[in-house]
């Protein structure tokens, strides 16, 4: 589909698209559409939602995401997350909870060009810099922290977000200039 591609905060009217498209990028497995649109608008009011949109002629499709929390208010369930103790995080900074791409539309520089927005839009907000914790074996996502300019802050292994499926995460960082 070709069209234009633009970007901005999620609107409640975007919910809809939202849903759809976090189902096919593989979130919230085995729940019914009804289901992930409650859960979304009680995530509208504790997180930020980025979104990238595709018009073509008078059409618009939500066709990327991204989830970002704030330290300052979801500093404990994010530090539990990470597993970083170690390495105490900057409350100054963001926290990315989540990028996705349509499927239809990977490889066409979205997911870079998301990150990119999210950071414009967060340097607005007053944010410091920001963490992203990733599956190590993401080989695209962690290509596109590479290419947004973010560092490789510390990996673990992570055996209790998801107890079934144990693996080692890496956690990458940038701080805004
Ligand atoms: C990770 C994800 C957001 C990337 O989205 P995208 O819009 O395709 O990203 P980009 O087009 O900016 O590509 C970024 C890198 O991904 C890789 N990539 C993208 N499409 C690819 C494809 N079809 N085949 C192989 N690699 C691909 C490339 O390495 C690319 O970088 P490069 O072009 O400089 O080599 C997308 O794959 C996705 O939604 N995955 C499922 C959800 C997920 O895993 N999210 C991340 C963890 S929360």
């Amino acid at each position: 589909m070709f069209g234009m591609l633009h970007f901005r905060p999620a609107k409640s009217k975007d919910i809809p698209g939202l849903a759809i498209l976090m189902a096919a990028c593989g979130l919230y497995k085995g729940k019914k559409n009804d289901w992930i649109y409650d859960r979304l608008e009680t995530l509208f009011s504790e997180k930020i939602f980025l979104v990238a949109l595709k018009t073509y002629f008078f059409k618009t499709r939500v066709v990327g995401y991204y989830v970002i929390t704030t330290l300052k208010t979801n500093l404990d369930k994010a530090e539990q997350y990470m597993h970083a103790e170690d390495k105490p995080l900057n409350k100054d900074y963001a926290y990315s909870g989540g990028i996705g791409t349509d499927p239809e539309f990977r490889g066409q520089n979205i997911g870079t060009r998301m990150k990119l927005f999210a950071e414009r839009y967060l340097r607005q907000k007053g944010f410091k810099g920001m963490y992203v914790d990733i599956f190590v074996n993401n080989e695209s996502s962690i290509r596109i922290q590479e290419k947004t300019g973010f560092k490789e802050l510390c990996r673990y292994f992570d055996a209790k977000h998801r107890p079934e499926h144990p693996h080692i995460n890496v956690v990458f960082m940038k701080k805004f200039n």
